[in-house]
């Protein structure tokens, strides 16, 4: 397991607004997770993500709050950032594909994929027909068109997707078309783009997917929902070529020598996944490794990229994207050879998250009608462990689930609380006061005690089984389970009476107490971050604490603990429903 070497990416957030927790469930808590818990066993990470400031979600908020582009984008990164960091989210690097400090290199690494492909011969160049907005003098791009659904008929779609339906939609294919822009209605213009092969790509796209299907084969574990998204619609409907420019001057420019691309930039879906690249490199620069080190994360085979996102980026992240590495290769292997960019080991997805508030319906969540918790809200009154303990628990990993607050302040109560904290406590507090601080002797284990730490090590192990499989819920599950043993063994030793019989039975139970609360302390550290750190403080564990390997590692006799405290706070039910 040593010197596994993983280059870990979070879908890049469009920085034209706040996080809410739908986004965090979505992708960020999960890699973070996967990301601390893959560095607990000693593999080599980098965690990268940062801001999708690119095309035209960001200019269409900028035009409706009256700002410029660059004030927008640069204020939601900001933002962005201090939510993540609130949630103990720590990215290696956070860019943005249009900040000060990224854009330059993000141009740069763009421009010469484009080319790369271009010279590959896997673009067209083509004219094509497209809504042109006569007032405001330019074509519009697919979100800058309402109208009605070809699909379903809702007058609630736009010119890349139905919000009634959720299908993708062409704009052309729009009834009754308005432009966003001025309400007129557009007419018909010729435009030039170049457009991705998708169709030669096919075969080779489909081969890779269905290599993924065999776990043991590819060594990870793509989730059901993945696979049949990117497979079904390359079976389905097989995979049309399609325009990676667009008409706009916000993004990238088209690096052509070719009087068609003035005016013209990346398409933002081209630009945004090699936002990972370039903060890649960003980072390796910032490192003093200087910007090519990039390459040996993603043109190198033993690397393993893995890419965390949400349901509605599955076909941009397991077709368009490795399509777009695919066109840039000169050699034929699938698996990619030094030098060539790897296609990803494993694109872990997320279903959306609905929200349920207390005496209403579950609903989406929607910024619109108000029903979004929003992450800045949040950590001004809540520690971060409570929601990424939540949002774990109830990930929605193969299908929607919903953050019912009332589950949410239960739960947190009656798992994180009564189960997790309060094993500690007890531990804790029966050592100071009886112990003088100390771990108690080991004494003659029975088998109730050799059992439960057997227990401890079989948790060690399943819980890095799930982790390894990106399955979080299960592997928090088993963390808790361990916490749940913990009281059991402590009820069923019963040290509180022994104490007053026999000491030497009584600190044989807090021993094996202590074991199980080292044991928890590594177990709950990808998961809840800062609530580990109280632990180890608490244990009074030197600094290779996190490492998996030690998980079961004894406390010996007369370790001096730290002082205890308050693990976990109990929420109050009027106090969350108050925010
Ligand atoms: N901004 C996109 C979204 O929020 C995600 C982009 S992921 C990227 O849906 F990698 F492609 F950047
Ligand atoms: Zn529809």
């Amino acid at each position: 397991m040593a010197n596994r070497r993983f280059l870990i990416t979070a879908a890049l957030p469009y920085s034209n607004g706040r996080l809410h927790v739908g986004h965090i469930a979505g992708a960020y808590v999960p890699a973070d997770t996967y990301v601390r818990y893959l560095r607990a066993t000693g593999a080599d990470v980098r965690f990268i993500c940062g801001s999708d400031d690119n095309g035209v979600a960001a200019l269409k908020t900028a035009r409706e709050q009256g700002k410029s582009v660059e004030e927008l984008t640069a204020h939601f990164n900001a933002c962005q950032k201090r939510d993540f960091d609130g949630l103990g989210i720590e990215f290696d690097i956070y860019g943005g594909t249009h900040q000060p400090d990224y854009a330059k290199t993000h141009e740069k690494f763009c421009q010469d994929l484009f080319l790369k492909i271009h010279e590959k011969g896997f673009f067209t160049k083509r004219s094509t027909k497209q809504l042109y907005d006569t007032e405001a003098e330019q074509f519009l791009p697919d979100r800058y068109v309402k109208g009605t659904c070809p699909h379903c008929n809702s007058d609630n779609a736009f010119g890349d997707q139905c919000e009634g339906c959720g299908r993708a939609i062409d704009q052309l294919s729009l009834v009754n078309p308005i432009s966003v822009m001025t309400g007129t209605k557009p007419e018909l213009r010729e435009t030039i783009h170049w457009y991705l092969r998708l169709d030669q790509l096919q075969g080779k796209l489909s081969e890779w997917l269905a290599s993924k299907k065999d776990v043991a084969a590819c060594g990870a574990q793509w989730r059901a929902t993945v696979l049949n998204q990117s497979l079904g619609r390359i079976e389905a409907e097989g995979l049309p070529e399609r325009a990676m420019t667009r008409d706009l001057t916000w993004g990238v420019p088209v690096p052509l020598d070719d009087p068609d691309a003035e005016g013209k930039s990346l398409y933002v879906w081209f630009d945004a996944p090699i936002g990972y690249v370039s903060f890649t490199g960003a980072l390796c620069e910032k490192n003093g490794e200087g910007l090519d080190a990039y390459a040996d994360w993603w043109k190198n085979p033993d690397c393993n990229v893995v890419h965390f996102i949400g349901e509605d980026n599955i076909v941009f992240h397991a077709i368009t994207w490795p399509a777009m590495m695919l066109a840039s290769h000169d050699s034929d292997d699938l698996q990619g050879i030094k030098g060539e960019y790897q296609l990803p080991h494993n694109v872990v997805s997320n279903s959306f998250l609905n929200i349920k508030f207390p005496g209403k319906e579950e609903e989406k969540i929607s910024k619109s009608r108000g029903t979004a918790v929003w992450i800045e809200d949040y950590l001004k009154t809540f520690d971060p462990d409570p929601l990424r303990y939540y949002l774990t628990a109830i990930a929605p990993e193969s299908a929607r689930t919903a953050f019912d607050i009332d589950d949410f302040v239960n739960r947190n109560n009656t798992e994180l609380v009564n189960a997790f904290g309060n094993f500690f406590n007890r531990t804790m507090t029966f050592a100071h006061k009886y112990f003088d601080g100390k771990v108690p002797a080991v004494g003659s284990r029975d088998d109730v005690d050799t059992q439960h730490l057997a227990r401890c090590e079989q948790a060690v192990e399943k819980t890095g089984a799930e982790l390894e499989a990106c399955h979080f819920k299960a592997g928090l599950s088993e963390v808790m389970a361990l916490a749940r043993a913990g009281n059991g063994y402590f009820d069923v030793t019963k040290p509180f009476l022994s104490r007053k019989t026999d000491m030497d039975v009584c600190g044989r139970a807090i021993n094996v107490c202590f074991q199980t609360a080292r044991t928890l302390t590594t177990l709950i550290a990808p998961f809840l971050p800062a609530t580990a750190e109280k632990c180890a403080k608490m244990l009074n564990l030197d600094d290779n604490w996190q490492s998996w390997a030690n998980a079961t590692e004894q406390l010996p006799a007369g370790h001096a603990i730290g002082e205890a405290e308050i693990l976990v706070k109990k929420l109050d039910p009027k106090e969350v429903f108050a925010e």
